[in-house]
């Protein structure tokens, strides 16, 4: 009765930690949450006539407009004509994995990389190769030689990636576009987190700005900047791939919510500027905090890199060989919820001794507490 690749449906273990994140008095690092203080519910007076009613596939022309508006002023080279408005960019991925994947087609990602996009390409039967992630971006050899391999594209998440909240430099960026134009491979970049940068000196142009040659699909959400209930988001293709994009959207859901699309365009007609400049402050602080915190209960016990931008701290603990799967129960027991490594990679090691912890949700009370409670369990395994 049920298809084939539904066998390959996975990880019940992920929707089970964020089910379970949400009870209260939980403590929750595990999901990708925004503060709520910052989702301000719109007013609804002035919603224009036939919102309602049925729209275009495409999304709401000046949302489209708007979009291209702020690509060209990430210094991409693209229209309004080359943008479709997506369910959330995880719409994005699934059409990707739609358009490009069959059973056995090589695609190539970070290690470790976002575990619904992971999820999503080994459903439909992807064989995924992985290039792990340094501190300044992919190790560029490895790169080359994942390339030259031909893969059907290579997805990619350069700026403030999850899970690891690292930043490709821009040598990094040089070279990877470079090696992407030489293969000629499509690159896939998804870019959800790039407004919520903490350090300016980041380098975030996109690397689809510098290809010149390789085709290209670039994914974008409105979900960490204004509200990931709205599921706003948008890709931006190279021309010759936009019409087979356009027709799986259709097929999928016809068009976005237009309620949602017109709540997005108000905002950013509106002050979107002082409205990000604010997040930034707010998660910058949130950040500090759990670094803080880190530094002060784990320094002895893990290792992480303070994250430039984005939501989550990767934290690799300095005992080899703790799978952190293992201690998520007895954390949940005691209050707090944080996202065990092994489903971030597409060929897990036998035992992932990292972990995500995000910092955007909790207050700074809830920061310490977690912090506390994480370093309390690693000690006693130590000790134990
Ligand atoms: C890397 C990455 N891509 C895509 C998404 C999906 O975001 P959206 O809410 O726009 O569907 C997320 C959400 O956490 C993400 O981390």
């Amino acid at each position: 009765m049920l298809s084939q690749r539904t066998a390959r449906l996975t990880s019940s273990l992920i929707r089970d930690i964020l089910a379970a994140a949400q009870r209260p008095g939980m403590i929750s690092f595990a999901g990708g949450l925004p503060a709520s203080e910052t989702l301000a519910l719109p007013r609804l007076e002035d919603v224009p006539d036939g919102v309602m009613q049925y729209g275009p596939s495409e999304g709401e022309p000046a949302l489209r407009e708007a979009v291209a508006e702020r690509a060209r002023a990430m210094g991409m080279r693209c229209d309004a004509s080359q943008v479709l408005i997506l369910t959330g960019s995880q719409q994005g991925i699934d059409l990707v994995s739609k358009l490009l994947i069959d059973p056995g087609t090589p695609v190539l990602l970070e290690a470790p990389t976002y575990l619904a996009a992971l999820q999503s390409f080994q459903f439909f039967g992807a064989d995924c190769r992985s290039v792990a992630l340094g501190e300044h971006g992919p190790d560029l050899d490895a790169l080359r030689a994942g390339l030259a391999a031909k893969p059907a594209f290579a997805y990619l998440i350069p700026t403030f990636q999850n899970p690891s909240g690292r930043c490709y430099d821009a040598a990094h960026r040089d070279a990877t576009a470079e090696a992407l134009d030489a293969q000629q491979v499509l690159l896939v970049e998804d870019d959800p987190y790039r407004e919520l940068v903490y350090d300016e000196a980041c380098e975030r142009t996109p690397l689809c700005a510098r290809l010149t040659r390789a085709p290209w699909i670039y994914l974008g959400s409105f979900s960490k900047t204004l509200a990931p209930g709205l599921r706003v988001g948008y890709l931006i293709a190279s021309p010759e791939l936009f019409p087979y994009l356009l027709k799986l959207k259709q097929a999928a859901d016809l068009h976005s919510n237009r309620l949602s699309q017109w709540l997005v365009l108000s905002q950013l007609q509106g002050d979107f500027a002082g409205h990000l400049a604010r997040l930034r402050t707010l998660y910058r602080e949130r950040r500090d905090q759990m670094h803080a915190a880190l530094s002060e209960q784990l320094g002895e016990a893990a290792s992480w890199q303070c994250p430039p931008g984005g939501l989550f701290f990767w934290l690799q603990l300095n005992t080899p060989g703790i799978d952190t799967r293992t201690l998520l129960p007895e954390a949940m027991a005691r209050g707090l919820a944080f996202m065990p490594g092994e489903p971030f990679f597409p060929n897990a090691p036998a035992a992932v001794s990292a972990m995500r912890l995000n910092f955007s949700h909790s207050d700074p009370a809830s920061l310490r507490q977690g912090v506390r409670l994480l370093a309390e369990l690693l000690h006693e395994q130590q000790e134990g």
